[in-house]
């Protein structure tokens, strides 16, 4: 394949990549965004394939790879639960960081990599190997503290050191000292030990950075560490000379701080705080591990599902909000069914979104939307808050902290300030659950013991299934 020719691939997945980010904005048209950027990358990867810089000699070692690294993702994409897909995100993140790190140090010992490069081309181009390898050694250690607490291999609680700040900075300070001595290095042997020092407290700052980050922050982290793989990227792109590369990660760098912004925004989080970690705890007590042991405050009104259908039925106006819960119990399916029942007996039934519901970010939009439920009655928090005290019944599925009163009343609160869905003003609430535990920031929920509300405790799907034979009868 001619350069040209390769170029023009290039441009051509590049627009492809836009429009994939541009379709993943919306659930109508994510199917058609993930489609363009498969093909894309399939675009992507040929013209490098086949581009003027590989020579035939490098394809079977790429064809290997793709072989292992293609089975091992299809092996891991088959068997991951949807609910593990952000310990799966998390440990993609980290394999992006260990690639940009790798390439960053095979670069510099390359010996045609710096071949006839002027002074200030070799300075350049080792300014882009150290900050890549940075990027990468930071994005791969957090990614794998990151994986280790969305599994609960790690506790969720934050790893708060004393002085941490001033580590950090101190930190910075090493990095910035150890680059200095890098780019003056006379030797690549000279220049090794530099990078290599730098890489440590690059690593180190990757675990602290995301062991200080309590659990409620732990989507932003996941979002933030998704920019970094972006950056890692990018830097390798700089490193290579290869300007897909250096977009592709431009893209994945920028809606990934975009996201994590917005991310901030819902939880009503500063977003320096949250990854400077700590801060997000907000000086009450720290959150505690997924299903903590928060001891229950009050009592409690369970009801059955026969009741749950009683309330159904004379409900104009119902709220459904799910959450994790309804993840775990795959009740999406049973959800789409009674809501279509209702909505044939005339009552007007709507979706309740937490921007952070679940585990991973519109992982509820993704559920409901398989479950084939219509768009135009999944609303956005926001869209939807201030209609609860006009709403009969607001029915909340496997969801906890985005609907915690605690975090607009109790200013000591893990989760204060987090904006949630004020179900509590309904007439009725209904919360389907198993037991008492907590939720994923391990606070107790107040909701539980107000009046106006219905305990009803079992799995999600076992519950609903029972709610609908009642509701037909
Ligand atoms: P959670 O607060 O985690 O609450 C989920 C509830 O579902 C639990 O209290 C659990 O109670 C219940 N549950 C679990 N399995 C169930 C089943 N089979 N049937 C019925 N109920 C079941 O979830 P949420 O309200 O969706 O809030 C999300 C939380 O996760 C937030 O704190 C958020 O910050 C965090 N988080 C979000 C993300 C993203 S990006 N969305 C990523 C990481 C963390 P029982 O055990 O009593 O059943």
């Amino acid at each position: 394949m001619s350069e040209s020719l390769a170029t023009v691939s290039y441009i051509g997945a590049t627009i492809l990549f836009i429009l994939s980010l541009g379709g993943l904005s919306h659930p109508e048209t994510s199917r058609r965004g993930n489609l363009y950027g498969m093909i894309g990358m399939t675009l992507a990867v040929l013209a490098t394939i086949f581009g003027p810089r590989v020579t035939m000699a490098g394809i079977p070692w790429i064809v290997g790879a793709m072989v292992v690294g293609g089975s091992v993702g299809i092996y891991a994409a088959r068997k991951v639960k949807m609910t593990e897909m952000p310990e799966l995100v998390a440990l993609m993140h980290s394999l992006v960081g260990l690639a940009a790190a790798l390439v960053g140090f095979a670069n510099y010992i390359d010996p045609v990599a710096a071949a006839n490069l002027t002074s200030a081309e070799k300075a350049i181009h080792e300014m882009e190997i150290y900050i890549g390898i940075l990027i990468g050694a930071v994005t791969f250690s957090g990614s794998i503290i990151a994986f280790g607490k969305l599994s609960g291999k790690i506790g969720g609680k934050p790893l708060l050191l004393p002085a941490r700040h001033w580590m950090n900075l101190l930190g910075l300070l090493v990095v910035i000292f150890f680059g200095y001595k890098f780019l003056n290095a006379h030797s690549v042997a000279d220049g090794m030990i530099p990078l290599i020092v730098m890489t440590v407290i690059a690593l180190l700052f990757g675990i602290h950075m995301v062991m200080a980050i309590g659990g409620a922050d732990m989507p932003v982290v996941v979002s933030m560490l998704n920019s970094y793989s972006g950056w890692a990227a990018a830097a390798t792109g700089f490193m290579l000379n290869n300007d897909l590369l250096i977009v592709t990660g431009a893209l994945v760098g920028s809606s990934g701080a975009i996201l994590s912004y917005i991310m901030c925004r819902a939880m009503n989080r500063n977003f320096i705080s949250v990854i400077a970690g700590g801060f997000g705890t907000g000086g009450g007590t720290p959150a505690a591990a997924p299903g903590g042991d928060a001891q229950p405050a009050g009592e409690v009104v369970a009801v059955s599902a026969v009741e749950t259908a009683e309330l159904l039925r004379e409900a104009k106006n119902v709220i459904i909000v799910p959450g994790y819960g309804m993840a775990v119990a795959q009740a999406q399916h049973i959800v789409y069914e009674i809501t279509q029942y209702l909505r044939e007996q005339g009552v007007n039934v709507r979706f309740g979104i937490h921007p952070v519901a679940g585990r991973m970010p519109g992982h509820m939009n993704v559920l409901l939307a398989e479950a084939r439920v219509p768009y135009d009655i999944v609303m956005e928090m926001d869209e939807l808050n201030e209609d609860f005290p006009d709403t009969d019944v607001a029915m909340v599925i496997g969801a906890n902290d985005i609907v915690n009163p605690a975090a607009q009343d109790d200013p000591n609160s893990p989760i204060a300030g987090m904006p949630v869905l004020e179900v509590w003003k309904a007439k009725t609430s209904i919360v389907m659950k198993r037991s008492m535990a907590s939720g994923y920031a391990g606070v107790d929920n107040p909701l539980f013991y107000k009046e106006n509300n219905r305990m009803l405790f079992g799995d999600a799907k076992k519950m609903l299934d029972e709610v609908f034979v009642a509701l037909k009868s």
